[in-house]
């Protein structure tokens, strides 16, 4: 267990913690949101980011301060805190981005994490190498090896009470990512972020970023913090959560903002193409679209950013809510309407569903069936492995009907878990609220329910009583389990 990390609450792969900084002297609840201050910018002034956007951590990239002699002279003088003038903790970044951008950058692992330390910031990063999306499998090898390497020579770099990254890469080869956080959580290194998955969100691969998130953490085990570098659109956070991202950071709300680009959770609008703002925020609620046309750019620059910053910050919000309520994988379900990438990556998050299974929450307020992706939830992936392990004897009816005597056993049948004895109705999840048209997903699931029931009980006599099944549910049914039409 590591003692700066503590998991208060649970939902899926998604969890509130407690990230204690002992350099800032602070503890920040995740998941949260690190808004990127670039010093160059500073398009919403640090000192507003805690009494206004409630943010407790910012992220900025030490490089910059490193490569500017006017800026360097600056920090190492006063230190970052006070430069940016922000009493909470500060993640530094460590131009692994420029790296990324321009191929070469002239500063060492040792050199920029002591220059870290020295201007004190609370968590510092080694030179990763953030390979990108879709290179070849020996170059992906190749430069994790090289990021290994160096997070090897971070952990014997003295700075004192800095927490240090510990990045993973491995590109889109999930067995890549996964090897990368067994070897990042092997180190003495403190905070795991997933690197270089913004170009899989910028052209919205979001199944991808949900392989490549569930490899690291398939390596990282569920006691490491995660944070998905780069990631800041509020539109995917509850997915992000949901697979097990701890802490985000955010450019976005800025460089967006430069564009006349305004967030919200279903999506990106350009200014130009809005009626109306759909947002109550303190900028929404004092501006319509056309007034902030007429704005001089730095004005509407500065006024976009916060609305940004604010529907961003909302949405963590509501995730956190969610998480703590037991209805995030709901949410997730919700959100992934927005945008049929977003669908395709809450499908990927259920082809996880073992893996979200070991860690998921056993009860929770009430399961909300919302669509047929509902039937792949970990919840009902549970429910049936559980069926594997239940031994009805004789005769035993399932049915979606009231008991019988004439069987030995009369169980219950629940679209989508299939079936359950009658004394497990009233626990979780076979409470679930489910619709009064079930889909042929959920019918299709609770069918594979009776035939792994079947399997695992060959000397039991089965009878399925079921309403109106749709043909591709009944194919699943075994042919030895007599079936009866409750319909007539
Ligand atoms: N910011 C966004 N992605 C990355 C990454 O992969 N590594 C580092 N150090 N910073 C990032
Ligand atoms: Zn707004």
């Amino acid at each position: 267990m590591r003692d700066h990390f503590e998991i208060r609450d649970q939902d899926g792969l998604g969890r509130i913690g407690e990230l204690s900084v002992p350099r800032a002297g602070v503890t920040v609840e995740t998941p949260a949101l690190l808004p990127v201050i670039n010093p160059h910018v500073r398009t919403v002034e640090p000192s507003r980011l805690e009494s206004e956007f409630g943010a407790e951590i910012l992220i900025t990239n030490s490089y910059i301060f490193y490569g500017s002699d006017d800026y360097r002279e600056k920090a190492l003088d006063r230190g970052l805190h006070d430069v940016l003038d922000f009493d909470g903790a500060i993640m530094t970044d460590s131009g692994s981005f420029q790296l990324a951008e321009y191929g070469e950058i002239d500063v060492t692992t040792p050199e920029i994490l002591q220059f870290q330390h020295d201007v004190g910031s609370d968590i510092g990063t080694p030179v990763d190498i953030p390979t990108p999306p879709d290179v070849p499998r020996e170059e992906a090898e190749d430069e994790l090896a090289t990021t290994q390497e160096r997070l090897e020579v971070a952990e014997g770099v003295e700075v004192g009470e800095m927490l240090v990254n510990a990045p993973v890469q491995g590109s889109t080869y999930p067995d890549l990512r996964e090897e990368a956080g067994r070897h990042a959580e092997a180190t003495d290194l403190d905070v795991f972020p997933v690197g270089a998955v913004v170009p899989l969100m910028n052209d919205y691969r979001y199944a991808e970023m949900v392989d490549v998130v569930a490899g690291a953490k398939r390596g990282l085990g569920a006691d490491a913090p995660v944070h998905l570098f780069g990631a800041g659109h509020p539109m995917m956070f509850a997915l992000a959560v949901a697979m097990g991202c701890d802490l985000f950071d955010s450019a976005a709300y800025a460089l967006y903002a430069r564009d006349d680009r305004y967030l919200t959770v279903r999506g990106t609008e350009q200014l130009d193409d809005l009626d109306y703002f759909p947002c109550s925020c303190p900028v929404c609620a004092d501006y319509t679209p056309a007034e902030m046309r007429t704005l001089a750019d730095r004005e509407r620059e500065e006024l976009l950013a916060e609305h940004n910053l604010h529907v961003t910050s909302q949405e963590m919000r509501t995730v956190k809510q969610a998480l703590r309520a037991g209805n995030l994988l709901e949410l997730v379900e919700t959100r992934a309407r927005a945008h049929p990438a977003m669908l395709d990556g809450y499908r990927a998050l259920t082809a996880h569903a073992e893996q979200l299974e070991r860690e998921d929450s056993v009860s929770k307020g009430a399961f909300f069936y919302l669509s047929g992706e509902s039937a792949r939830r970990p919840e009902v992936v549970r429910h049936h492995r559980r069926l594997e392990r239940l031994n009805p004897e004789g005769d035993v009816l399932l049915t979606e009907g009231g008991p019988s005597d004439r069987y030995d056993e009369s169980w219950r049948v629940v679209a989508p878990f299939g079936p359950f004895p009658r004394d497990l109705s009233e626990t979780y999840p076979l409470t679930a609220e489910v619709p009064e048209e079930m889909d042929a997903e959920g019918y299709r699931s609770a069918a594979e329910g009776v035939a792994l029931l079947a399997e695992a009980n060959p000397e039991t006599e089965f009878t399925l009583a079921y309403h109106d099944w749709p043909e591709s549910a009944l194919k699943v049914v075994p042919e030895r389990v007599e079936t009866v039409d409750l319909s007539g």
